[in-house]
């Protein structure tokens, strides 16, 4: 059986104002009612998957417990970091704790944060890509790059994939977020897919990968496990020892680093919701590029973005265009579509004044 790993600890700055550091994307109901991490929670249960182990920080505990519960799913555990530090601390962490419940274990680490609307397929994948974890290869789920995104990680294929059926296939490298030059030449290339950013391993190849490439990780998140605490159905990390990993994605400790990497290529939808521009490019848009939420109302618009997040807040536009606009009762974003991906500066710098 496949154990899921839901993180959730990231704050998901790039979706200010409604995604804020108290209460990020992951939990707030993007499109639709379900939450993303309830969505990811439910597509992660069932046939073949253990029950979910859980990764978040204090701040988010209760949120992650009412929302696991009204979506009906019962966590084997719900680790607390003492501060987000990243992936790598948080993968490996669970990884430790697993070697020592159920080391036979697959793990399916998935970001809480994704859209991944075609369930049926995205368990085709997992399953096309079960036989080449256990035979100790690091499993990523490649997608069909379609701009020259410098957000997410990319796969070189070590050979062109057939399209009948999901396989894993090698790879030659990994490169995690590049510059807009390099992106451009690995599009135009055809030879690799963007990583999703979902990851399957068996307890033990990650544990090697962390031996051979990160080997100074290994000891405070050991020390933080071991010195953990259990109180209320939480896992506590102990803080001392956790302060000593260092602040790494996955991506850059382990996964560019690695020579045992394999990808399913998948193609059944996918969206990691990154910014403005994603949630109006993937959700429902008028024939002029629309898309309102809640009490908005667009008059004479086009390729525009309007979304009131208040019941009680009436957001109007007229004649706007190229245009991305969220209301909050405490903050308004008023932004050109071209440039959704500077909201995170904007938080910065509102984190600078405050
Ligand atoms: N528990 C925990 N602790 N979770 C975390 C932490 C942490 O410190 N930091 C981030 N996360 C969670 C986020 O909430 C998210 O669900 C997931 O881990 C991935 O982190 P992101 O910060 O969203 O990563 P990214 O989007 O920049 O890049 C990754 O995903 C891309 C696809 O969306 C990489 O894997 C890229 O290669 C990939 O293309
Ligand atoms: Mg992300």
């Amino acid at each position: 059986k496949i154990t899921p790993l839901l993180l959730c600890g990231g704050s998901g700055t790039r979706l200010w104002p409604l995604s804020r550091k108290s209460y990020p994307k992951q939990f707030v109901p993007l499109l639709g009612e379900t939450t993303l991490f309830q969505s990811t929670a439910q597509r992660l249960s069932g046939k073949g998957f253990n029950q979910p182990l859980v990764v978040t920080n204090t701040a988010f505990r209760f949120i992650v417990v009412e929302q696991l519960a009204t979506a009906g799913i019962d966590p084997s555990a719900i680790m607390i970091e003492p501060e987000g530090r990243n992936t790598a601390p948080a993968i490996l962490a669970s990884a430790l704790w697993l070697s020592r419940n159920d080391p036979d274990t697959l793990m399916l680490v998935a970001p809480s944060d994704h859209v991944v609307p075609d369930t049926q397929a995205f368990h085709e994948a997992v399953k096309a890509g079960v036989p080449a974890a256990r035979d100790g290869q690091l499993v990523t789920f490649g997608i069909t790059p379609d701009r020259p995104e410098t957000g997410y990680g990319y796969l070189e294929l070590a050979k062109k994939p057939k399209n009948d059926k999901p396989e894993a296939i090698g790879l030659k490298r990994f490169v995690e977020k590049p510059d807009e030059a390099a992106a451009k030449k690995m599009l135009a290339s055809g030879e690799y897919l963007w990583n999703a950013g979902i990851f399957l391993f068996s307890v033990k190849t990650i544990l090697e990968a962390f031996e051979k490439h990160m080997p100074a990780m290994i000891g405070p998140v050991t020390e933080s496990l071991d010195q953990g605490e259990c109180d209320l159905g939480f896992l506590r990390l102990a803080p001392g020892p956790w302060s000593g990993a260092a602040d790494e994605s996955i991506d850059y400790a382990v996964m560019e680093k690695a020579d045992n990497l394999s990808v399913v290529p998948y193609s059944g939808g996918w969206s990691d919701l990154g910014g403005w521009d994603a949630v109006w490019r993937d959700g429902e848009q008028d024939e002029s590029g629309v898309s309102t939420s809640g009490q908005a109302t667009a008059i004479d618009c086009e390729n525009t973005l309007l979304r009131s997040e208040d019941e009680t807040l009436e957001v109007v536009g007229i004649g706007l265009k190229n245009v991305i606009t969220v209301a909050m009762p405490d903050a308004v974003l008023v932004a050109d579509a071209s440039r959704a991906q500077d909201v995170k500066k904007a938080v910065n710098a509102l984190k600078k004044k405050n």
